[in-house]
C-alpha cells in the first residue's frame, strides 16, 4: 500500500430524532442496552443538525475533540467507547489482511470538531444527533461500512435512530453483547410527505435531572417503568409501527401523546420523583385537547423528552391554524417576527368559535419561538472541502 494516504478529512451531518414510543431505561449502563424498544421520527436537517468534521493525519500525536467552538475532554467514557468501537470495528473489516498489510491510517489519531446549527441552550437535545454524527464521521475516516447502530448507541441511546431518515425502530435486542439492539428503518423520509412538526421552545433553563441519571433511578424504583417495558411497550411498539406504515394520523397522535404521557408517569413514579414538565408545558397539552375536541378529531399531538419543550405533530393542512392557536394562547412577548423559524407558516385567522372552545386566559411569552420543520433524512456526507470545520493542520478553522 505505497499510495496510502497520510491525511484524510471527511465532514458529514446527522439530524434531530423524536422518539413518540420513547426509551427510558437501561439494562446495561455499560453498553447502553434499553429495557424497551422505541421508535422515533427523525427530524429535517435543515432547520436542526449537527455538522462533523473528523480528520485523520499521521502528523497528529493525540486525538482531540471540538464542540461548537471549544476544545473539551476526549477522555470522556463515553466518547472513548464510540472510539474503540469504531476502531475495533475498522480492524475486524480486514482481519484477513496480514498484520503488516493493514492500513496505517489505523493507527492514526484522530482530530473531530462538531457544531450545532440549534442553540444548545435551547433546551433540544443534541447529543443524539451528536453523537450519530461521530459515529457516521469516524465510520467514513477509518473505512468502516458495518452497521454503526453500536458505535452511535454507545455515545447515547437515542443516538442510533438518528443513523436513519423517516420513522426509525431501535430494537431493544435480546443478547448480552447488544449485537441485536439495533436501529432500523421502518418508513423513509418520503413516506408521509403531509407530516409537520411543530417544536414549541418553552425555557432555556438547563434540567436538573440529566436523562441517563433520570432513567437510572427510574430503573431501581419505579414499578410502573417495569410494568412499561414488559408489557405495555411491546404491543405499542407494533401498534405504531402499524399506524406510521398507514399514514393514520388519528392513531399516531393518539398513541404518541399516550406514550410521551405514561413516560412522564414513569418520572413521577420515581422515587424520588422526576418532573420534566413544567406549567407551559401542561398549558400546551391543555390547548392540544382543547383544540382536537373542537374539530371532534385528533389534529394535532403533543410529546415531551427530559424537557419543558414539547413537540407537536400535525398535517400540513392544521399548521397555520394551530399555530394562530399557539400565538393566541401564548402570545409572544417581543420579536414577534422572530416567533417563528424554520418552514413558513401563512398567517390565518382564528374563529371566534375555537377562541372560545380554547378556554384560556393568555400567558404572553411562555412560549419562547417555534421551529417549524418536518420528516428528513439520515446522516450526509458533504463532499466540498469548505464545509471541513477544521483546517488542514488539523485545527478548528476560525469562524468569520
Ligand atoms: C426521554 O439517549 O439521552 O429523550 O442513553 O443515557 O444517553 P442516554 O439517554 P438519552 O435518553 C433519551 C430519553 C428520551 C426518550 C427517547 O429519546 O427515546
Amino acid at each position: 500500500m505505497a499510495s496510502e494516504q497520510s491525511y484524510l478529512a471527511v465532514t458529514c451531518t446527522a439530524p434531530v430524532n423524536i422518539a413518540v414510543i420513547k426509551y427510558w431505561g437501561k439494562r446495561d449502563e455499560e453498553l447502553i442496552l434499553p429495557i424497551n424498544s422505541s421508535l422515533s421520527v427523525t427530524l429535517h436537517q435543515d432547520q436542526l443538525k449537527t455538522t462533523t468534521t473528523a480528520v485523520i493525519s499521521k502528523d497528529f500525536t493525540e486525538d482531540r475533540i471540538w464542540l461548537n467552538g471549544r476544545e473539551e475532554d476526549i477522555g470522556q467514557p463515553r466518547i472513548q467507547a464510540c472510539l474503540r468501537e469504531i476502531r475495533r470495528l475498522a480492524r475486524k473489516r480486514r482481519s484477513g489482511d496480514e498484520e503488516d498489510q493493514l492500513p496505517l491510517s489505523l493507527n492514526y489519531k484522530v482530530h473531530v470538531a462538531s457544531v450545532n446549527n440549534f442553540p444548545t441552550a435551547a433546551g433540544l437535545a443534541s447529543s443524539a444527533s451528536g453523537y450519530a454524527c461521530l459515529a457516521y464521521a469516524l465510520a467514513r475516516v477509518y473505512g468502516v461500512e458495518s452497521d454503526l447502530s453500536e458505535v452511535a448507541r454507545r455515545g447515547s441511546g437515542s443516538a442510533c435512530r438518528s443513523l436513519y431518515g423517516g420513522f426509525v425502530e431501535w430494537q431493544m435486542g435480546e443478547q448480552a453483547d447488544g449485537k441485536d439492539s439495533i436501529a432500523r428503518q421502518v418508513a423513509p423520509e418520503s413516506h408521509w410527505p403531509e407530516l409537520r412538526v411543530l417544536i414549541l421552545v418553552v425555557s432555556a433553563e438547563k434540567k436538573l435531572t440529566g436523562s441517563t441519571v433520570g432513567m437510572q433511578t427510574s430503573v431501581k424504583t419505579s414499578p410502573l417503568l417495569k410494568f412499561r417495558a414488559e408489557t405495555v411497550v411491546p404491543a405499542r411498539m407494533a401498534e405504531m409501527i402499524r399506524y406510521v406504515k398507514e399514514r393514520n394520523f388519528q392513531g399516531f397522535g393518539q398513541l404518541t401523546m399516550k406514550d410521551s404521557n405514561q413516560f412522564h408517569a414513569t418520572c413521577l413514579d420515581t422515587f424520588p420523583p422526576i418532573s420534566y414538565l413544567n406549567d407551559t408545558s401542561r398549558r400546551i397539552i391543555h390547548l392540544v385537547h382543547r383544540f382536537n375536541a373542537h374539530h371532534g378529531q385528533t389534529k394535532v399531538a403533543y410529546t415531551f423528552d427530559a424537557g419543558p419543550n414539547a413537540v407537536i405533530f400535525t398535517l400540513d393542512n392544521t399548521v397555520a391554524e394551530f399555530v394562530a392557536a399557539v400565538r393566541h394562547s401564548f402570545p409572544p412577548e417581543s420579536n414577534g417576527d422572530k416567533f417563528l423559524k424554520g418552514l413558513p407558516v401563512k398567517p390565518a385567522p382564528l374563529s371566534d368559535e375555537l377562541k372560545a372552545a380554547l378556554g384560556m386566559d393568555p400567558t404572553p411569552g411562555a412560549i419562547k419561538y417555534i421551529i417549524a420543520t418536518q420528516v428528513g433524512p439520515g446522516p450526509q456526507v458533504l463532499d466540498h472541502p469548505h464545509a471541513h470545520l477544521l483546517g488542514p493542520d488539523g485545527l478548528p478553522k476560525p469562524t468569520v
